[in-house]
């Protein structure tokens, strides 16, 4: 008999966006003629840079001639990428990143959703609340939780990230092994500082823990001051991986391409408490279940660091932020609190009700799709994220009606 992993069981009945795509369907479907304005999922909806889509087209006509064709590239990425990478995101920052360090892959959820695989079925798993859902819902896939109650899975320890901590978690009350961050933050838009970001190194050092920190929003960040790498702490190479993404800097979100890094000192444990080589593991794994990003978007992605494609990939990044400008602008003016916006894409509304309620009012009354904030976990109820992500046109008009509604 064959029987499933009933881990799976475990787990809430959909994924957050797919269930929020599909109460926009339906709300659709009701309702033909109204115009929708999506500032949910965090999805670009600008066109791809120019610097990289000219290195597109020249990668695709490299792959249409025998001499240039390329077949399988490296797993890990080809050379020119993974230099490009640590030379612009990281030595430029003063974090010694080599390009052995760097695997590039399909995107940073497939890589956050993936590494738990590393390590044991009894790690204490240490997560924010609100938070990313990949990184929880992987660990219940992978049975490192008990049953959900009240909100909750048990056996996890939920990092409260509220208007009381300034939406960045305090350090664990008890020990934990694995520990997830996520800076700027989604869903809440909150920077670290490097000072705080120093405290959580000291952490995992001094208990042997690992820090997962996920950078897929380091190109919002406006003020200089804050890390962009948590490479850019003493002693982070050792107990921290990092994840980045091309998708919201460059636009990638239906391209694909993003790389983690994985340094040759970082490390964790055996049984016996033996030091083992998290960068031997995570090549192991991804040699035997990943054949590489194509080449042509492996060209288009190393544009992003050319001298165009970098003025052009600020320019992107601007636009967006000019849209979260105006939705911290008009938010603040309807009297709500919120946070984010400032360094991200994302802006953190606090709704005096319901998350769902409110989701479902905005969908209703303004035609606006947002995210409710209950979605990404207990500490998210009674907020909504909404995303910068859209035409600036949009924005406005989301905007609007939003005042509309809320005013
Ligand atoms: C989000 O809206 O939170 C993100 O777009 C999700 C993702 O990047 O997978």
């Amino acid at each position: 008999m064959i029987t499933i992993n009933e881990h799976y069981l475990k787990l809430q009945a959909s994924y957050l966006f797919s269930d929020i795509a599909q109460r926009v369907v339906s709300f659709q479907e009701k309702n033909p003629d109204r115009e929708i304005i999506r500032l949910g999922i965090g999805d670009v909806t600008k066109g791809l840079p120019k610097a990289c889509i000219e290195a597109f087209h020249r990668a695709v006509d490299e792959m249409a001639e025998d001499g240039s064709f390329r077949g399988y590239g490296p797993e890990q990425g080809y050379a020119f990428l993974r230099e490009a990478i640590a030379e612009n995101d990281f030595r430029s920052r003063g974090a010694d990143i080599t390009a052995e360090e760097i695997f590039v892959s399909d995107g940073a959820k497939c890589d956050t959703g993936n590494i738990q695989e590393l390590f044991s079925s009894d790690a204490k798993v240490a997560l924010p609340d609100p938070v990313y859902p990949v990184y929880l819902d992987t660990n219940v896939m992978a049975g490192r939780t008990k049953e959900f109650e009240g909100g909750r899975y048990g056996g996890i320890v939920y990092l409260d990230s509220t208007k009381e901590n300034n939406f960045v978690p305090d350090l664990p009350s008890e020990q934990v092994d694995l520990i997830y961050l996520c800076f700027p933050n989604n869903p809440t838009g909150s920077t670290i500082s490097k000072a705080q970001l120093k405290q959580w190194v000291e952490y995992a050092r001094d208990n042997k823990a690992l820090i997962l920190f996920d950078a897929a929003y380091e190109a919002f960040i406006r003020d200089d001051s804050l890390p962009k790498s948590i490479y850019e702490i003493d002693g982070a190479k050792e107990v921290a991986i990092e994840f980045r993404s091309f998708s919201k800097n460059a636009g990638f979100t239906g391209t694909r391409c993003a790389y983690t890094v994985v340094p040759k000192e970082c490390r964790a444990y055996d049984s016996q408490g033996n030091r083992q080589d998290l960068h031997f593991l995570w090549n192991r794994r991804h040699c035997t279940k990943f054949n590489g990003v194509s080449y042509p978007v492996q060209r288009a992605a190393e544009a992003v660091y050319s001298q165009d494609g970098k003025k052009q990939v600020r320019d992107l990044v601007g636009y967006y932020m000019r849209n979260a400008d105006l939705i911290r602008k008009e938010i603040a003016a309807l009297g709500y609190s919120y946070v984010g916006g400032e360094n991200s894409p994302y802006i953190w509304i606090e709704g005096g009700q319901d998350s769902w309620q409110f989701f479902d009012m905005l969908l209703d009354k303004a035609g606006v799709v947002c995210t409710p904030g209950a979605g990404f976990g207990k500490c998210g109820q009674g907020y909504i994220r909404i995303s910068a992500f859209n035409s600036y046109e949009n924005v406005q008009k989301a905007m609007e009606r939003i005042r509309a509604v809320l005013g």
